[in-house]
């Protein structure tokens, strides 16, 4: 791909497009407009040291088709990587609509600007285009205990309202490029965990709850697994991925770090308790409350990541105890992005 040119990216404001726009910003010579509606989940915070004319950031809704278009043809992006979207699952159980509408409709209102756009570019502009969506291993739905795992080959069939909407999501991605021949590119990432992460997730949660001396709650008997990647290591491949991936192609983006929740919350608080002692010299997992379990509550993922490591040649960086080290110690320098002043 030839330099300066400017990439689309919505969902900038969140935790993993934050970190792809700082990604961008640091490593790529690219100017970034950044598409982000600022939900309760979106916050310019996560974007202050990027003050630049390179960084332009736009507050819209990725439903709104005619200021999509106006984007596309005000910038000119040379591809779009789609990160916009409702993202907690427990959200999309109590109220589904607004993950139909963000993930859905969203995804097809970009999808319907960005042809706009491609189609009347000039044909050599038209062979560098990408469409990249940032879709998840929930798609997939639960695995069995050991062993399995998901290829790129496998069969959706999504538990959770919020990954029935993010699999509709791709089916529509998928059918612009059978369709339209639209060029796109399809990842699935595991579970990400890092700096930034609207404090209603699993890591950033349970670090607030030890820190307040609040009880920690752990869905069901904690034992369910999810595979877990540093939120830098996966931008770095959505950069590969976006430069370097075959259209019309999917790759899977983790770090076989498999964890129960139960590890994951242990591994805070053994950290929590070398970092920040408690006052009464107790361990914070006697913190650890087991509460009812999540419905549809999906037992185990797991990815499959020879693709991408084989054909781009993408390793993630961090294991998971060295990722979670940064990520402790960000947050306990960072208390203000969890709520609470020490
Ligand atoms: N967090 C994970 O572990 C994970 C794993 C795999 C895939 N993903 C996918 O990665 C993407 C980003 O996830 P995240 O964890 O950073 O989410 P997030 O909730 O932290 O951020 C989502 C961002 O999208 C914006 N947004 C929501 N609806 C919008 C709309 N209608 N128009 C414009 N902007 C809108 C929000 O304001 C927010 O800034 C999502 O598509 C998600 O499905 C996340």
């Amino acid at each position: 791909m030839s330099a300066s040119k400017t990439i689309m990216v919505t969902g900038g404001a969140g935790f993993i497009g934050s970190a792809l726009v700082r990604y961008l910003f640091q490593f790529t010579p690219h100017s970034i407009v950044n598409i982000d509606k600022l939900t309760y989940a979106g916050s310019k915070a996560s974007l202050k040291d990027i003050a630049s004319p390179r960084h332009i950031f736009v507050q819209i809704d990725v439903c709104d088709s005619e200021k999509l278009q106006q984007l596309f043809h005000q910038y000119q992006p040379k591809g779009v990587i789609h990160l916009a979207a409702e993202t907690h699952v427990d959200r999309s159980i109590k109220n589904a609509f607004p993950f139909v509408q963000a993930n859905i409709v969203g995804t097809y209102t970009l999808l319907e600007a960005a042809r706009n756009y491609w189609q009347k570019l000039e044909a050599h502009e038209r062979a560098f285009f990408r469409f990249h969506q940032v879709s998840t291993d929930e798609v997939y739905g639960p695995l069995g205990d050991e062993g399995e795992e998901f290829t790129e080959t496998s069969r959706y069939h999504p538990s959770s309202p919020y990954s029935a909407s993010k699999a509709a999501a791709d089916h529509l991605v998928h059918a612009w490029y059978a369709t339209y021949q639209l060029p796109v590119i399809i990842t699935h990432s595991s579970n990400n965990y890092g700096p930034y992460q609207y404090p209603e997730k699993l890591i950033p949660f349970t670090i607030a709850c030890a820190l307040q001396e609040n009880p920690i709650p752990l869905y069901g008997t904690g034992n369910n697994v999810r595979d877990w990647i540093y939120v830098e290591d996966h931008v770095r491949a959505l950069w590969k991925v976006f430069q370097s991936g075959t259209i019309g192609e999917t790759y899977h983006i983790g770090s076989r770090s498999e964890q129960t929740n139960y590890q994951v919350v242990k591994k805070i608080c053994t950290a929590l308790d070398t970092l920040k002692p408690r006052k009464n010299g107790e361990s914070y997992q006697n913190l650890i409350t087991f509460v009812t379990d999540r419905p549809g509550h999906d037992w185990r993922y797991a990815l499959d990541t020879t693709k991408i490591t084989q054909t781009l040649g993408w390793q993630p960086q961090e294991t998971f105890e060295s990722g979670l080290c940064k990520t402790v110690e960000w947050y306990l320098q960072n208390t203000k992005w969890l709520g609470i002043a020490l």
